[in-house]
């Protein structure tokens, strides 16, 4: 069984990480929109990587005996100044989703919850990935930035990551399936 104050810590996140996905949908629509598909491709996929961390927790929380919760969403961002603007906020918002996993980690060891510390142990490595990732796309645009084509040769760079990571995603799914 799980403590209310671990639930509800938990809760938030499942709030945070279906928020992300609608921030990354909102940026893949204008990234789309605006002649990045590269970029539109890998944002799509983002958005389907964060529903799948809303979904692990919402089933772990269930497993464990609580109740997972959905909440209000506030309405994301639908304009932005450039593909460096977007990547920028991208690396803003999973620093700030990173500080709350540790957030949610330190919550659980208080209670003494050794096993959601142990779940969450995922979620910390996930984000080094991901801030990680996103500290190279940024680094890549603002050399693509700098010389004639450089931004068209970066999408095609988002299109072959979002690609690799459709084809781990769909390992995933078939892993968690049973199949
Ligand atoms: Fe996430
Ligand atoms: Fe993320």
């Amino acid at each position: 069984m799980i403590t209310k104050i671990v639930e509800k810590a938990i809760n938030e996140q499942i709030r945070k990480e279906e928020h992300s996905s609608r921030i990354y949908l909102s940026m893949a629509s204008w990234a789309q929109v605006n002649g990045f598909q590269g970029a539109a491709e890998w944002l799509y996929a983002q958005t389907d990587e964060e529903r799948m961390h809303e979904l692990k927790l919402i089933h772990y929380l269930n497993d464990r005996g609580g109740n997972a919760h959905l909440a209000d969403l506030e309405k994301p961002a639908t304009k932005f100044k450039s593909l460096m603007d977007v990547f920028q906020q991208v690396l803003k918002h999973e620093e700030y989703i990173s500080a709350s996993i540790n957030e949610v980690y330190a919550v659980s060891i208080k209670q003494n919850d050794y096993s959601t510390g142990n779940f969450l142990q995922w979620y910390i490595t996930e984000q080094t990935e991901e801030e990680s990732t996103v500290r190279t796309i940024l680094d890549q645009i603002r050399l693509a930035g700098e010389e004639k084509g450089g931004l068209f040769h970066m999408d095609k760079e988002l299109a072959a990551q979002a690609a690799k990571k459709r084809t781990s995603q769909l390992a995933a799914a078939t892993t968690n399936a049973g199949i």
